[in-house]
């Protein structure tokens, strides 16, 4: 595709819809589940603390650098660089981001079909069939055995991998605004009403605040450098950075969004998210007395276990816990569109064919991979990589190794390799607004991020070895 097609590229239609598309990608499981037990292992407010000086300096800067050239470069992740630098190989470093948003897709598809079974699970039922109050540890094992089911079956999380699949086909079939755009403008709001939802009821629990203190108590005698490394990995993974996410999304973006303004509201409602999350989970948990077991607050178990069993103690369990894995649902399927969305663009630029034709090329290779990621994690245990099922390998080897790698080349080539000014004149619009940060972001690009990136990805690697 020529550059002249690539200016007339559609674009989002309003400002609210190129937040909303954002924000959508960045809010996904990574803020529901991984970022509360996170927080609250890792010293309460003292971690937050942390993590808000990560997004800050290391978060900001390098969506700023994905969002800069995405805008300029006006095409997929790979393209990009095509059109920036038609005569050198930088076009490479896009193919890891590329690569790595593959590999995740086929895992996080499989994870997407999960939060709707439970949504359906919830709705008819079928979640509580056969629960009986009993003791904690057999409320337990009752929800763990439960998910174990779900996730090890052959054919169940099959299914709901598939309609995960098809419900982002729908989406992405109908395009960039009338499909992406309009989703995000629907379920970003609907998502934001649903947690504040569980926040005024969680907060309203008795005990409630011995939940909150049990979250944010700061502790500051917990901060080492593995909680650094943990909050810098999670601003990383929760802001979609490495992912060809951003650089994709930008390309659709009017010449007239301010990217250092919209950088900071996607990563504030992010990190707000995160945060609501947190004063949902520990008032909810500490109410019910659910805090003695540290498994029961980290991850899966979190989600699929622990939050039924409160739900049960609540009262009208399928209506909390049908509003809840919705809540999931939508936090899943807005950040899935948008990784799927990666490899749409590519293939539609790259090989020159329709919209229509490009996510079909992408969904059926998808349903292979996703579905040997989900085989494997029971149904057919053979399917390993280096020890690890599938499902394991494939997020250990894309979330440690090329989403940072994918950005240090990002942080490189913008900071270094285009012109001097490329930053000031992305955050300026060309001189059209003012943009006094653009020294500061260009500084952090060019110095402090890829030596940040250089030690999560020397960190990873040594405690892969
Ligand atoms: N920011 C997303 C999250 O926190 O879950 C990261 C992400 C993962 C985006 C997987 C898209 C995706 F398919």
């Amino acid at each position: 595709m020529n550059s002249n097609n690539e200016s007339q590229r559609v674009k989002f239609g309003t400002k609210i819809g190129v937040i909303a598309a954002t924000v959508g990608s960045a809010i996904g499981l990574g803020n529901i589940w991984r970022f509360p037990s996170e927080a609250q292992a890792n010293g309460g407010a003292a971690f937050l603390f942390v993590y808000v000086l990560c997004v800050f300096i290391l978060g900001i800067p390098v969506m700023l650098a994905e969002l800069s050239l995405g805008r300029a470069g006006g095409s997929d992740s790979v393209g990009n660089f095509k059109n920036l630098t038609p005569k050198s190989r930088w076009w490479i470093a896009g193919t890891i981001g590329l690569l790595a948003s593959y590999l995740i897709l086929s895992f996080y598809m499989v994870v997407a079909g999960w939060t709707i079974e439970y949504l359906f699970d919830s709705l008819s039922g079928d979640l509580y069939d056969g629960y009986i109050a009993a003791t904690q540890d057999q409320e337990n094992a009752f929800f763990a055995s439960k998910m174990a089911n779900y996730v090890s079956s052959t054919w169940n999380p099959l299914l709901w991998t598939l309609v995960m699949i098809v419900l982002n086909l729908i989406v992405l079939l109908k395009g960039v605004q009338k499909g992406i755009e309009k989703m995000s403008n629907v379920l970003m709001p609907m998502m934001f009403v649903l947690m504040v939802i569980f926040c005024a009821v969680s907060l309203s629990l008795p005990n409630a605040s011995e939940g909150v203190k049990f979250f944010l108590h700061p502790d500051f005698s917990k901060l080492d450098i593995n909680v650094i490394l943990n909050a810098l990995g999670q601003a990383f993974f929760s802001l979609s950075l490495g992912m060809g996410i951003l650089v994709t999304y930008a390309a659709y973006y009017p010449k007239t969004t301010k990217l250092g303004q919209t950088s900071v509201t996607v990563a504030m409602l992010d990190f707000f998210m995160a945060f609501l999350m947190g004063l949902v989970i520990f008032p909810a948990v500490m109410s019910f007395g659910l805090n003695n077991n540290e498994t029961q607050l980290e991850g899966t178990t979190l989600v699929f276990v622990t939050l039924p069993e409160i739900f049960a103690h609540m009262g009208g369990e399928r209506i909390w816990a049908s509003l809840f894995f919705l809540l999931l649902a939508v936090a899943a399927i807005t950040s899935t569109i948008s990784i799927t969305e990666v490899s749409v663009a590519f293939i539609r630029d790259r090989c020159r064919v329709s919209r229509t034709k490009a996510c079909w090329i992408v969904m059926i290779p998808l349903l292979i991979t996703s579905t040997l990621c989900s085989l494997s994690l029971g149904a057919v245990p053979g399917i390993k990589i280096a020890g690890l099922p599938l499902f394991d390998a494939l997020d250990n080897f894309a979330t440690n190794l090329l989403l940072p790698l994918s950005a240090l080349a990002i942080c490189i080539y913008v900071g270094w390799v285009l012109p001097r000014d490329f930053i000031h004149q992305q955050l300026s619009n060309f001189g059209t607004i003012p943009a006094k940060s653009a020294p500061l972001v260009a500084f952090l690009i060019r110095f402090l991020s890829p030596v940040l990136i250089t030690v999560i990805l020397v960190a990873k690697l040594i405690q892969m070895l």
